[in-house]
């Protein structure tokens, strides 16, 4: 299965993202998660890439679709893969158009996780992530077992540099203007399911799985 996972920042991409891997064995690539391990090992796209998500702005165009065309060219995004967080522009969009053609491979589904503004500033102001892993933890609607410590892996929780309230404010407003659009690009070619993420984690999971079926049993 190819698949997009859409959504603005705090809809919880990441956390369906894992559950979705974990089900339907599919590599997830997340351009996010790509540019904060290049600012860890202090590469020079990650120390461009960290000032620009510090501010809450977007990577360039032609950095971001340079990786994630290197990254669908291994070898385990053969049987397929889940993009989280790419695309965020038509222009990242119309480039997935042509790599996926290049390779005669075509998209079977965008999921647009959509939640309202004032649950996205909790949810992102209380988010921890794993510093090994990359797991996504809530304070308060997903703790980990043990404070402060990866359940999967023991990692140390950070908060995310760029999950301050003025730059998640931000955040949503870049996504609003600039990749809220992309849900009319996939809608229009019957792509798009929209899934209520203003619920509990496994409510939302379900809602995925069950879209997805239904598609299945559509297309045979
Ligand atoms: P990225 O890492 O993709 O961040 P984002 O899109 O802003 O989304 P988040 O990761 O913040 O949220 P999420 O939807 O994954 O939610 P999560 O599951 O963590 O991108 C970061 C930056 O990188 C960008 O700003 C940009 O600079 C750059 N970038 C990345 N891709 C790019 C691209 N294609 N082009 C250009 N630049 C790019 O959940 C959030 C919190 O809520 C967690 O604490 C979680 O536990 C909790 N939660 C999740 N679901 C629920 C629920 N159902 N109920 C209660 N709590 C929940
Ligand atoms: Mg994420
Ligand atoms: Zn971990």
């Amino acid at each position: 299965m190819n698949l997009i996972l859409m959504g603005p920042p705090g809809a919880g991409k990441g956390t369906q993202a894992e559950y979705i891997e974990r089900k339907y064995w599919i590599p997830r690539i997340s351009t996010g998660d790509m540019f904060r391990t290049a600012a860890r090992f202090s590469t020079e796209l990650g120390l461009q890439a960290k000032e620009l998500m510090d501010n809450g702005q977007l990577v360039p165009d032609e950095i971001t679709i340079g990786i994630v065309r290197a990254r669908l060219a291994e070898r385990d995004c053969a049987k397929g893969f889940l993009l989280d967080g790419f695309p965020r522009t038509v222009t990242q969009a119309k480039a997935l158009d042509g790599i996926l053609a290049d390779w005669n491979k075509e998209l079977d589904a965008v999921i647009s996780i959509e939640v309202p503004t004032d649950v996205l500033i909790v949810r992102n102001c209380g988010r921890r992530t794993c510093s090994q892993c990359g797991a996504n933890y809530h304070v308060q609607f997903n703790p980990p077992l043990l404070a402060n410590e990866c359940d999967i892996c023991g990692g140390e929780l950070q908060h995310r540099s760029d999950d301050r309230e003025e730059t998640v404010i931000k955040r949503l407003a870049i996504y609003a203007e600039q990749t809220k659009p992309l849900t009319d690009f996939y809608a229009e070619r019957g792509l798009l399911i929209s899934i209520n993420g203003d619920q509990s984690l496994s409510a939302v999971f379900r809602d995925i799985v069950e879209s997805l079926q239904e598609r299945t049993r559509k297309e045979v």
